[in-house]
């Protein structure tokens, strides 16, 4: 049977790249990595693709002249590849109109808070310092907004009194590498 093709986009360490990719291992997620998309050409997650000998795209936007010139060389690539459907793992970047076009609910992302609740950058420090006795993690299907497309799954997470904001971290992606491999598995298979 052919296998979904999929391509995951990271901007930083790339802890979730690496726990879908040995999900997909292990268990049999339902879809072949083929790409990982990368907008800082440095980062740790490129050095990990390498090293899981999956193919990267990582090309910096500030070389395009336009965000739109950017999106349609990544789009090119993902179709080359024959990618139908894209995994945000900490990828720092506002989706435009031109990949959701050509990608229009197949791209999913991984949120590390209970969305609506502290939407956009540093979710867990918004979190610890408002002092809230519940977060978690949130996996969504992307639309034009920050952070407010169709919720997918969430699991919940207590805030203890002995957490510091490293902790809080530690424990939020013990979650999200269980929780993104289990709803890819979902949406791919049903
Ligand atoms: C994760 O916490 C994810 O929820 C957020 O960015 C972080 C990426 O971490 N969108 P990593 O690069 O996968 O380790």
């Amino acid at each position: 049977m052919t296998k979904i093709k999929a391509a995951v986009f990271a901007s930083g360490t790339g802890s979730n790249f690496q726990a879908i990719i040995e999900a997909n291992q292990d268990k049999e997620l339902g879809c072949e990595i083929v790409l990982l998309v990368c907008d800082k050409p440095g980062a740790k997650v490129v050095d990990k693709a390498t090293d899981f000998g999956v193919p990267t795209c990582a090309v910096d936007p500030k070389s395009f002249s336009s965000k739109e010139a950017y999106e349609k060389e990544v789009v090119a690539k993902l179709h080359e590849a024959d990618v139908t459907y894209i995994f945000l793992a900490g990828y720092m970047r506002i989706v435009g109109p031109t990949l959701l076009r050509a990608y229009d609910g197949a791209i999913i992302n991984i949120h590390p808070s209970l969305l609506p609740a502290f939407p956009g950058l540093d979710a867990i420090g918004q979190a610890f310092r408002a002092h809230v006795h519940t977060t978690g993690v949130t996996i969504h299907y992307i639309d034009e907004g920050v952070d407010t497309g169709p919720i997918i799954d969430q699991e919940a997470l207590e805030i203890l009194p002995s957490d510091t904001e490293e902790t809080l971290k530690q424990r939020i992606q013990e979650i999200e590498h269980r929780l993104y491999p289990k709803v890819i598995k979902h949406v791919l298979n049903r």
